[in-house]
């Protein structure tokens, strides 16, 4: 029976979860799948750091065509982040018919169509489950759990770094300098942080929900971001007081046609259910016309939980090789509705 051969961009936080969880549940993903999965080689900055989990040398290389122009190789795993570049490397990973995972929110809000048209174009798969809150099968419930509704709004919090460091500040009065380091040595925080601290992580996050829940193409300039990098001590303790919580929240609606997403710091009642959602956790509301109201919620950030979703993407991909369904470009939208600005 012949192996998946794994390529993997990448080798930090979730990069390491995702060879933890394929070493610790190969029984359970060759009982899915149906074969072995075997990680081919691992492209990396520097082969000599030391690493939070032990790979064989061998296997490491800086040389990324050593993984995306390997014939052997049938699906690259993407978890290095970075833009510019890694779209490159993406698109030449299509080209040579790797089927792609990826964690990547920045890249998918940004390239995102690009990507998937040229994954359809040379019959290749394209998952990004892993982007949007982590651990929580958002996109696959907003793509197929959710697929006969019409989705008029989506609501939540979505970054992981920010409502660790509003739960640290609120219950425990911790400094946000102190807060922030601590969710940057937990690996929940981006390699640059502003992104997590000034709402355009959640924003890109937000961008892609709304691409897949309204199937309209969302630029990330058409998003309204204000992050939580001014929230003062003071400003959390009073609305302490008047009994709120300070959340960065995530929204985005479509009403006739038109649609509006904002990334703020909010005060929720203490009652509210999104109020409750503590540390590195993320929940996500989703309003659908039939549906009503449903409610996602678990861990949105670091190397496990995020792995999760991508070994999830990966026997995804593996099923649909194995039915031989190419070209299924999972996650797109299955058509793009003509954008009318909020403004129209
Ligand atoms: P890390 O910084 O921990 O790891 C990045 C890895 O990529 C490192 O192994 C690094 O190599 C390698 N790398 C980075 N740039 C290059 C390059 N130019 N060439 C070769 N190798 C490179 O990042 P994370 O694991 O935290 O995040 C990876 C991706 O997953 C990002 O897109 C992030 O947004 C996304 N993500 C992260 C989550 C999290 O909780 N951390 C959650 C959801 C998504 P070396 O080790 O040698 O430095
Ligand atoms: N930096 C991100 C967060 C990682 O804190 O939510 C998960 O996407």
């Amino acid at each position: 029976m012949r192996a998946i051969h794994v390529g993997l961009l990448g080798l930090g936080t979730v990069g390491s979860g995702v060879i933890k969880i394929i070493e610790d549940h190969q029984d359970n993903l060759m009982h899915q799948v149906g074969c072995p999965i075997k990680v081919k080689k691992i492209l990396v900055q520097d082969t000599e750091k030391h690493r939070q989990i032990y790979v064989d040398k061998a296997l490491l290389t800086t040389d990324v065509n050593e993984v995306i122009q390997d014939p052997e190789i049938d699906v690259v795993i993407e978890v290095m982040g970075g833009v510019e570049e890694t779209r490159i490397h993406l698109l030449n990973a299509l080209k040579a018919k790797k089927h792609i995972v990826t964690a990547n929110k920045d890249l998918m809000a940004v390239y995102g169509s690009e990507l998937l048209s040229v994954a359809t174009e040379n019959g290749c798969d394209l998952f990004y489950e892993a982007s949007v809150a982590g651990g929580i099968p958002i996109l696959r419930s907003l793509v197929d759990g959710l697929a006969s509704d019409r989705i008029t709004k989506m609501m939540g919090i979505v970054n992981g770094t920010t409502n660790f460091i509003l739960t640290k500040m609120s219950k425990y009065g911790s400094a946000y300098k102190e807060v922030l380091k601590e969710a940057q040595d937990l690996g929940y925080a981006e390699a640059d942080p502003t992104a997590d601290v000034e709402g355009l992580d959640a924003a890109r996050k937000m961008a892609i929900l709304a691409r897949l829940g309204f199937s309209m193409n969302v630029d990330l300039e058409d998003v309204n971001v204000k992050g939580i990098s001014q929230v003062t001590d003071d400003d959390i303790s009073y609305s302490k007081r008047l009994g709120y919580t300070m959340k960065l929240i995530g929204i985005a609606q479509s009403e006739h046609g038109k649609v509006e997403v904002s990334v703020e710091p909010t005060l929720l009642p203490d009652y509210h259910p999104l109020a409750s959602v503590n540390n590195e956790y993320n929940a996500v509301y989703v309003y659908g016309e039939a549906v009503g109201e449903t409610m996602f919620y678990g861990p949105g950030a670091g190397s496990l939980p995020t792995a999760t979703a991508v070994v999830s993407d990966l026997v995804a991909v593996m099923k649909n090789m194995r039915l031989e369904v190419n070209g299924r470009s999972a996650f797109a939208p299955q058509y793009e509705k003509q954008l009318k600005s909020a403004q129209d």
